[in-house]
Order: structure tokens, then C-alpha cells, then sequence
């Protein structure tokens, strides 16, 4: 099937994608330079440096990774999508790993100092998203990748699973924003209100932690940069129809 995209405003589609990765990268690399410029680099060592692993990892690994493995359905829509597939499910595996390794080194950082445990409101909304994507990755092995559910299973769960997906980006950045906005209070608290340069940094990272969200949302949710329908999802669709509407495959 033809690709409308190319024909409705493909360069825009492209230039859009390729803002979202600057973004995206940015986003990480002022992370690094909070972390390793202003707050004393990293180290594993159960120090405050282990703890600047964290706010990294979260931000490579659930933010710029998560809407990375989004976009692959929009960004490769013509290509094999088994092996689109396989590429969605490794960025997520990657952005599952770096995130534990984020979490370890705050909680590893806790227990050296002697800080009590997920007592925030950034940290409750982190364990939910923590599990929430955990959960998603593995519904979406067992659903898609090795498919174990009957046809009808799949084609009724592939909406969630989209939704969710979504959802737990939003979530991320949303986590995100807390743990700049927490993090922030507790060094520069004196500081923050006369505009000390950590703090215009930290700020500007998270509106682009927002923009990026914004721009993955639009990218995702337009209907002319979705994938042509491939034959594995209308059947898919056929069957449900069938079995929702009692019609036969062949009715319209
Ligand atoms: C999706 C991204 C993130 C998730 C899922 C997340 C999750 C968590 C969790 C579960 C904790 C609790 C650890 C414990 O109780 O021992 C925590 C702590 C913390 N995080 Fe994050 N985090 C994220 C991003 C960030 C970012 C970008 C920052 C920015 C600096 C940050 C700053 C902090 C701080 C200061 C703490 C220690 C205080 C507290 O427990 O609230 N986090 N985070």
C-alpha cells in the first residue's frame, strides 16, 4: 500500500522526528552536565555521586530511550514489521536496564546515608511507573513478540497496549519533573529564587523533558504517520470483527 505521509507534508514529518532527537539528546546530555558539572560527577560507591546515576539513567533510560522505542513504529511504518517489532521490544529492553541500574543507585544511595525509602510523592509516582513499564514489557513480549494469545486476545489488547504505552511516557516525564523540581529544593533551596545558573539549568531541562513529550505525543497520535494497515492486523481486525459482530469475514 502507498505511504500518504510522504505525499501530506513528509519533510515535516521528518523535521519533526528529528527535533524530537534533539530533544531527546539534549535532554540527556544536560542531565550529564548537571549531574557531573555541578553536583560532582559519578561514581558506585554508595556516595552522592552514585546517586547522580540516577537522575541519567531515568532520563536516558525511561524518558528519551521509552519515546525512542515509541516512535520506531512511526519512523520505520514501511519496513518488515517483524522486524520493526524486534526493534521496539530491544530499545525497550535497554531503557528497562538502564532504568533498574538508575533505581539501584538511589536506593544503594539511600541505604549508605541512612535516608528513609520512597516517602515522596516523585518517588511514589516513580515505583508505579517502574512497575507499570515492567508490566507493559512483558504483556507486550507474551502478546506480540511470542505470541501466546489467541488472535481475539491480541487484536482487543493492541489499544491498551498503545494507550498504556503512551501513558507511561507521560508518566515518566511527569516523574521526572518532580525529581528535578525535589532534587533542586534540597541543594540550591538558598540559591533557587535569584536565578543561580544549576537551577536555570535544571529548569530548562525539564522544559525540554516537556517539549519532547509533547512533540512524541503529536508524532504518535496524527493519523497520517501511523503504519498502512499490514495483513497480520487486518486479519486480526477481520477476526474480532467477526467474532464481536457475528459477520463473516468477507462482509464489509
Ligand atoms: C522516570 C524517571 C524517574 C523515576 C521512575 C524515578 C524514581 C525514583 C524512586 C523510585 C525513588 C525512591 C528511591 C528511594 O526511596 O530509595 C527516587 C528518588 C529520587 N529521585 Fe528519582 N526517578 C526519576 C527521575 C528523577 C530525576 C530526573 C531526578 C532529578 C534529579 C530525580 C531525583 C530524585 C531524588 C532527589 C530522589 C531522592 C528523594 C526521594 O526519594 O524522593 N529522579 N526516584
Amino acid at each position: 500500500m502507498e505511504d500518504p505521509a510522504p505525499r501530506h507534508g513528509g519533510s515535516v514529518f521528518a523535521g519533526l522526528v528529528g527535533a524530537s532527537q534533539v530533544l531527546g539528546l539534549v535532554s540527556v546530555v544536560l542531565t550529564g552536565v548537571w549531574m557531573g558539572h555541578f553536583r560532582g560527577g559519578f561514581a558506585w560507591d554508595g556516595s552522592a555521586q552514585e546517586f547522580n546515576l540516577h537522575p541519567l539513567c531515568m532520563v536516558l533510560g525511561l524518558v528519551f530511550l521509552q519515546g525512542d522505542a515509541i516512535l520506531v513504529y512511526r519512523v520505520f511504518r514501511n519496513e518488515a514489521r517483524k522486524s520493526v517489532k524486534l526493534l521496539h521490544g530491544t530499545i525497550h529492553l535497554l531503557a528497562l536496564i538502564i532504568s533498574i541500574v538508575g533505581i539501584v543507585a538511589v536506593f544503594d544511595f539511600h541505604r549508605k546515608a541512612q535516608i528513609p525509602d520512597v516517602y515522596s510523592l516523585h518517588s511514589w509516582c516513580g515505583i508505579a511507573t517502574l512497575v507499570l513499564f515492567c508490566l507493559q514489557w512483558v504483556m507486550g513480549l507474551l502478546f506480540f513478540l511470542f505470541p501466546v494469545a489467541s488472535a481475539w486476545l491480541r487484536a482487543t489488547y493492541l489499544p491498551v497496549h498503545v494507550f498504556c504505552g503512551l501513558m507511561l511516557l507521560v508518566m515518566a516525564i511527569g516523574t521526572s519533573l518532580l525529581g528535578i523540581t525535589e532534587n533542586l529544593l534540597f541543594r540550591i533551596m538558598p540559591t533557587y529564587s535569584q536565578f543561580a545558573p544549576e537551577g536555570v539549568l535544571a529548569n530548562t531541562l525539564g522544559i525540554l523533558l516537556v517539549l519532547f513529550g509533547v512533540l512524541l505525543c503529536h508524532l504518535i497520535t496524527r493519523e497520517e504517520y501511523r503504519s498502512p494497515p499490514n495483513p497480520e492486523e487486518e486479519s486480526l481486525s477481520v477476526h474480532f470483527k467477526t467474532l464481536t459482530e457475528g459477520g463473516s469475514p468477507a462482509s464489509p
